[in-house]
């Protein structure tokens, strides 16, 4: 698979992004949202996504979407509301870290605690690898 580099505009770097507030990985998905606050003069940080299985990998941006830059990455991930509430991207977070711009995302508690994670409305903190389910 190509592995592109699409840089999206509105930059925010990363430690703008996860320094700020609590994130949510597999120790502490119980953690609350927090608002993101961005400067468009600072560059946004770039991660690496993994998926499973297959291994195929996508540059995921601190300051967009895991679903934006997963297709912008050439991946066709199975989505629909693309607000947090349909679940059709639910995937699991096998490693690394994610936040949410929006206060309850279509997760239980439960859920976040066992790392599922819906791309459509989850930033990353970190490189990651995402497990299709
Ligand atoms: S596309 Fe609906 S929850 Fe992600």
């Amino acid at each position: 698979m190509k592995h592109n580099r699409v840089r999206p505009a509105g930059a925010v770097s990363i430690q703008a992004v996860c320094a700020d507030g609590p994130r949510l990985t597999l120790q502490d998905a119980s953690s609350p949202p927090h608002r993101l606050h961005m400067s468009p003069s600072e560059t946004p940080a770039l991660f690496t996504a993994k998926v499973e299985p297959g291994g195929q990998q996508f540059d995921a941006w601190a300051n967009q979407s895991l679903l934006l830059s997963a297709e912008q990455g050439g991946l066709n991930w199975p989505s629909s509301c693309r607000n947090g509430t349909c679940r059709t991207c639910i995937s699991q977070l096998d490693r690394g870290a994610v936040r949410y711009e929006i206060e309850w995302p279509g997760l239980s508690a439960e859920e976040k605690a066992e790392g599922y994670v819906l791309p459509c409305v989850a930033y990353p903190c970190s490189d990651l690898t995402l497990r299709l389910v």
